[in-house]
């Protein structure tokens, strides 16, 4: 039996502005699992940015609940929600949000002593052995602006590492990036979740979605749909791209 890692019970997430009210997610019931690369799809507008920083305690939800690992995180402070989000949960967004005059290096080891996960000498040393093991170590003293999309968002993947999370949270995070870009950061959050790393992504993107063994598919704020696969294998991909396109089919995405 796979642990429940997020548990989300009817979340609703309402915005009101203008005197008007506009509901984006409908009483969502998810849950996400410890292991698993799981993948939220839907058209644009449907709420799967809003979805995934409602589990990840980013946004306040407007009604519902969502616990990590049996911590209910709607009755944590603020505080206490951040404590969680940097220790707990790693990010990786479209735009990488490196901090621009900072290295690399410096970025990925910065995110270590907010999360204080050990000495400053242990935290530089395993901030190298990240940016080695994302493929990066060559350009560790550049700033983000001297490197390529590619090897930004690889950096960005060591800073959301880290802190060791539970579970990383991904927002198209290969939006931005062009093919072999693309395929690069892909493979190495599938070589990431093969040694055990627990992913949710929400994507647009076909090559993207097919990495993960669990998709959810969003619309209108409501989950309609979810499909299971096996581990991603790049030896099946072509089999694995022609289920998920006919699923998406069917969903008429
Ligand atoms: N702060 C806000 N106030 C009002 N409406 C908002 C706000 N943030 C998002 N929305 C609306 O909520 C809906 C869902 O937004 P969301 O960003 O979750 O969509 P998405 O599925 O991630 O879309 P995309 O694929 O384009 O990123 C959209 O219609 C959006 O305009
Ligand atoms: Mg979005």
């Amino acid at each position: 039996m796979k642990q429940t890692l997020i548990e989300g019970r009817n979340i609703c997430k309402t915005f009101t502005g203008n005197g008007s009210h506009t509901t984006i997610l409908q009483s969502i019931n998810v849950d996400i699992y410890e292991d698993d690369f799981t993948i939220i799809m839907g058209a644009s507008g449907a709420g799967k940015s809003t979805l995934l920083y409602a589990l990840s305690g980013m946004d306040q939800i407007t009604g519902g609940k969502v616990t990590y690992r049996g911590t209910e995180m709607t009755g944590l402070s603020e505080n206490q929600m951040a404590g969680l989000r940097a220790t707990v949960f790693g990010f990786v967004f479209q735009q990488t949000q490196l901090v621009s005059n900072l290295t690399l290096f410096e970025n990925v080891a910065m995110a270590g002593y907010v999360g204080k996960i050990g000495t400053p000498k242990e935290i530089r040393k395993k901030a190298q052995n990240l940016l080695r093991q994302m493929g990066v170590e060559s350009a560790r003293d550049r700033l983000p602006s001297h490197v390529s999309g590619g090897e930004a968002q690889r950096a960005a993947i060591a800073r959301a590492m880290i802190n060791r999370p539970g579970l990383i949270f991904a927002d198209e995070p290969t939006g931005a990036l062009n093919r072999s870009h693309t395929e690069e950061v892909l493979d190495l959050l599938s070589n990431l979740n093969e040694n055990g790393q627990s992913i949710l992504m929400v994507t647009h993107d076909l090559r993207a979605a097919i990495r993960g063994n669990r998709l959810l598919y969003l619309e209108d704020g409501k989950l309609l749909d979810e499909l299971s696969l096996p581990s991603y294998d790049a030896a099946f991909a072509k089999d694995r791209e022609a289920k998920v396109s006919g699923w998406l089919s069917s969903l008429e995405w």
